[in-house]
């Protein structure tokens, strides 16, 4: 018999933490039971209509390849959404168009690092940074952040002690996946002055970047550091206009070096669907301009119908979360999988159930997240009630069978 053997980069590759119990939840729809998913940042809402006219504006009978840098109506289209937004001047030449902000920081990891450079990271963190570490070699470093104070940033010096000789760059998810936290313009300023000092690069991925609650303003890095060639967003269409599935991300930075060998690396994979590229072309320039602060809205809702839902749950710990769609809850329980893993797989509630993700996988130690479990928001209201409800009643049935 013929013996092989992976790669340590596949092997070394790990599973998705929030995809990881997903056969049970099949396994409990195909029973007729009803999952709700709070697992994954996958919201219900509609993606907006223009995207759908877009799709039949396209007139070529030839779906060609498009070029390897985008689709020129596409950035020109992203550039007029970041004055719009944020009055920010980005030039439609600094805007490289990818796979979803995945394929973005794969690049960026690429880019950056030769296998064995470091990135410094926030711990927990969004669990698909490991993955394309793993795939480009990449070793995280991460910096605690804790959800006794709102998972905010540590000092800088405590931050400076996770860098080394191997450093290459600083990666900040803001507003954060998995913890729904924003940072502030200090705390950014913070970590620009930190990337100067050590000549490191700043890598910002903004996916959630509208979605900001309260008084909070959207803010990008560039509101703070645009014209600094150490600096780089990663943006996404996935989570602001519903289009998780159109898989449209883009790489903005000012550093003409990086902007070149990100588009040799896009020549590598020839180009990204031109379909959904002239859609989102066409949905940028005639979306609606109560579009983004709707979608704030309506998540802000959602967020308050959790917080109030959960803080009614006795012995879990929860903090507001400021933005993105996510928060990280601490159950009264020793190990959040073996709790998940009993919701899918036995506890019923009218023929109901709950899909939520343990955490342990957004944290590069796993037992910091051993008791705690990511919720995403991404249900209606009425939903997400029910669901809260029924991980009351879960909780209470596995307190008392352990
Ligand atoms: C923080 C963060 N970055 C990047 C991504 C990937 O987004 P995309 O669908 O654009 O690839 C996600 C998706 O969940 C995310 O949460």
């Amino acid at each position: 018999m013929l013996t092989f053997k992976l790669s340590e980069r596949a092997v070394n590759t790990p599973s998705s933490p929030i995809r990881r119990l997903a056969p049970l939840a099949a396994k409990a729809k195909k029973e007729g039971v009803k999952v709700y998913h709070l697992n994954i940042g996958q919201p219900d809402i509609e993606s907006p209509q223009t995207f759908f006219e877009g799709i039949k504006d396209f007139q070529s009978k030839i779906v060609a390849y498009e070029n390897s840098r985008g689709n020129p109506f596409l950035c020109d289209a992203w550039a007029k959404h970041y004055k719009d937004i944020l009055s920010i001047d980005i030039s439609p030449e600094n805007i490289l168009i990818t796979q979803g902000a995945s394929e973005a920081l794969i690049f960026i990891f690429m880019i950056c690092c030769d296998p064995g450079d470091e990135i410094v990271i926030f711990d927990p963190t969004y669990a698909n940074y490991l993955g394309f570490a793993a795939i480009s070699g990449v070793v995280l470093k991460p910096v605690e952040t804790s959800l006794k104070n709102n998972f905010a940033l540590p000092p800088p010096e405590i931050i400076e002690q996770s860098i080394s000789g191997k450093t290459k760059a600083i990666l900040l998810c803001n507003p954060n996946n998995p913890t729904g936290t924003v940072y502030s313009s200090d705390e950014l300023q913070s970590l620009v002055e930190i990337c100067n000092k050590y000549h490191l690069f700043l890598i910002v991925d903004e996916t959630y970047r509208e979605l900001v609650y309260d008084a909070k303003k959207p803010l990008s890095i560039f509101n703070v550091a645009y014209n600094n060639d150490k600096v780089m967003v990663i943006d996404s269409l996935s989570k602001r206009f519903s289009l998780c599935g159109a898989r449209i991300g883009s790489l903005i930075t000012s550093n003409a070096e990086i902007l070149k060998a990100a588009l040799n690396l896009a020549q590598a994979r020839l180009s990204v669907s031109s379909i959904e590229q002239h859609a989102a072309a066409y949905m940028l320039n005639n979306l609606e301009s109560t579009y983004v602060d709707s979608m704030r809205a309506e998540f802000c809702r959602r967020r308050n119908v959790l917080f109030d839902c959960l803080n009614r749950i006795p012995d879990i710990t929860v903090h507001k979360p400021e933005g993105a769609f996510y928060c990280i809850v601490k159950l009264p329980v020793l190990n959040a999988e073996d709790f998940c893993t009993y919701m899918l797989r036995e506890f019923r509630d009218d023929n109901e159930t709950l899909f939520l993700a343990p955490a342990g996988g957004f944290y590069m130690k796993e037992e910091r997240g051993i008791d705690k479990v990511r919720i995403a928001y991404v249900l209606s209201e009425e939903n997400l009630r029910r669901a809260i409800l029924i991980l009351e009643k879960g909780l209470r049935s596995y307190l008392s069978k352990i």
